[in-house]
């Protein structure tokens, strides 16, 4: 049967209505459990729509992430691989555009199938990979990316982000309370080790199609694993390439010092309606280990131990 946008949107939203849902961090922002993971209707509605009506192409690639984990880094340095040939560092779009901008979210991806950028089959998501279409998951055809991060980075980022994208008036969470919250698992796309967890097995078991990152790799050895990723993504860097010292500019271009520091992205907005600029808050610290200066020894003890346990066996640690 197929239904119009509207109709479909309609249906969804009355569905997600029926959803266990819990206050956010913030509590003008709820979240609802769907397929054992908590988000934020906005997010589910494009993943439900996704899931009933999205079409893959061969050579689309998912750049798939939890949020807080590296996707803005994993979006710069995927468009700059496949977009090398028609744009140099100096005019790059990720000069004037901002990463997020570059590779929109797929929101509305659903209702119109060719969204995608001609020449950039690039696809973000914050999915767990079992929400993933069913015809992405089925296809040999589609590439899966994912990048991970050691979750007591992740969380204290997103603690951050919550802390300055939060209406003004609205008091902030403490970071305990937030803490507490992200150990029980209701973050968004909450437990942080489940999807991490969907993501690793799978890359396990279809290590031709899913790819999986960490942060504190990409960034401990940019070089080796922007090689990867432009390999397995299907741009690999010729010879000639590398020996020109292309993927040291390309990492260079997609640094968090180089684009943290752009005007676009310390000014600009990342929606037309935004009220205030968005971009600079994908931008924080880009540093491995800032939990250090916001956990106690005991609140990082108590989320490895959570996190080991869960992993445990599965052949991944942080
Ligand atoms: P911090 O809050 O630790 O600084 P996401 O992109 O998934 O929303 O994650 C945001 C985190 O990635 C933030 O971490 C942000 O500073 C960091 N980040 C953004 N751009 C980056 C880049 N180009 N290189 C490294 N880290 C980056």
């Amino acid at each position: 049967e197929e239904l119009s946008s509207a109709e479909a949107i309609e249906r969804v939203v009355e569905f997600m209505s029926t959803l266990p849902t819990e206050n956010g961090w913030n509590s003008f922002q709820p979240l609802r459990l769907y397929e054992g993971f908590w988000t934020f209707p906005h997010f589910l509605e494009s993943i439900i729509l996704a899931q009933h009506r999205f079409k893959p192409k061969p050579g689309d690639i998912f750049l798939c992430s939890a949020p807080k984990s590296g996707t803005t880094w994993l979006k710069a340095l995927s468009f700059a691989i496949v977009t090398r040939n028609l744009y140099d560092t100096s005019n790059s779009p990720l000069l004037t555009k901002g990463p997020h901008h570059c590779v929109p979210n797929m929101v509305g991806f659903e209702y119109k199938p060719d969204v995608r950028q001609p020449g950039i089959p690039l696809i973000p998501t914050h999915a767990p990979y079992h929400c993933l279409p069913k015809s992405v998951l089925g296809s040999d055809d589609v590439k899966v990316v994912y990048i991970c991060r050691d979750p007591k980075d992740a969380f204290v980022s997103m603690f951050h982000f919550a802390a300055n994208r939060r209406p003004k008036e609205n008091e902030h969470i403490a970071i305990e309370e937030a803490f507490e919250l992200f150990c029980l698992g209701r973050s968004v796309f909450g437990p942080a080790w489940d999807h991490i967890l969907g993501y690793w097995k799978a890359s396990q078991e279809r290590p031709e199609k899913v790819m999986f990152l960490k942060y504190e790799e990409l960034m401990n050895d940019s070089e080796l694993y922007v090689k990867k990723l432009a390999e397995f993504i299907g741009y690999p860097f010729s010879f000639e390439e590398e020996q020109g010292g292309v993927v040291k500019k390309l990492i260079d271009l997609c640094s968090f010092e180089n684009l943290s520091n752009l005007d676009v992205n310390k000014t600009g907005k990342r929606h037309e309606d935004d009220d205030e600029a968005t971009n600079k808050t994908f931008f924080i610290k880009g540093k491995v280990g800032d939990w250090q200066n916001h956990l106690t020894p005991e609140m990082a003890n108590r989320l490895d131990n959570i996190v080991e346990q869960k992993l445990s066996g599965t052949g991944l640690s942080f």
